[in-house]
């Protein structure tokens, strides 16, 4: 929930109802209020794979880097600690925010459920995205900070 007592934004309750979703708290410039939620879940052992979701659920905050800084925690966590071989997202496509920051990190497109979104009268696609070990490798170095 917010800290500074406004109101819970749909980011926020969507964050609180993904279990053991860990806060985010601060942003790049601004003071340690809560603003988004990191889950990293579904982890497939065997097969060395889990899935990840982001939100920062206070528009306020959203293209000053938060969240592609936040992101190369549960990333780093996932590869360098958990030896997972693969990290799996899901993004809408009207989510521009959301798709330049996964290409960013070196995701790539894997695949796309077409219209699986309704929402305010339209139909958006889903567009699944993985992230390997070995392109997170290549692209140490030459990920965005927070700035
Ligand atoms: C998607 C989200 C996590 C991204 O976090 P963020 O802190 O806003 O994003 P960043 O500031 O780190 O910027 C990410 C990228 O989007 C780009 N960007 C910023 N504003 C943009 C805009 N209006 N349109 C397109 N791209 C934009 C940035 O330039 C950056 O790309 P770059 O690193 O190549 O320059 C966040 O905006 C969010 O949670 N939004 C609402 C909830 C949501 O849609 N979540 C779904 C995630 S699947």
């Amino acid at each position: 929930m917010p800290q500074d007592g406004g109101a819970p934004t749909q980011g926020h309750r969507q964050g609180e109802r993904r279990q053991r979703a860990t806060p985010v708290r601060g942003a790049p410039g601004a003071d340690d209020r809560l603003v988004g939620f990191l889950a990293l879940d579904g982890i497939r052992w065997t097969r060395g794979v889990c899935s990840l979701g982001v939100l920062i659920g206070r528009p306020e905050v959203w293209g000053r880097g938060c969240g592609s800084a936040a992101i190369q925690v549960p990333l780093a966590f996932a590869f360098d600690e958990l030896n997972l071989h693969r990290v799996e997202l899901a993004v809408f496509s009207y989510i521009q925010r959301a798709i330049a920051m996964y290409e960013r990190l070196g995701s790539r497109v894997e695949g796309t459920r077409r219209e699986r979104l309704h929402r305010d009268g339209h139909r958006h696609d889903m567009h699944l995205y993985g992230l390997l070990r070995r392109e997170w490798d290549e692209l140490a170095g030459a990920r965005p900070t927070a700035g």
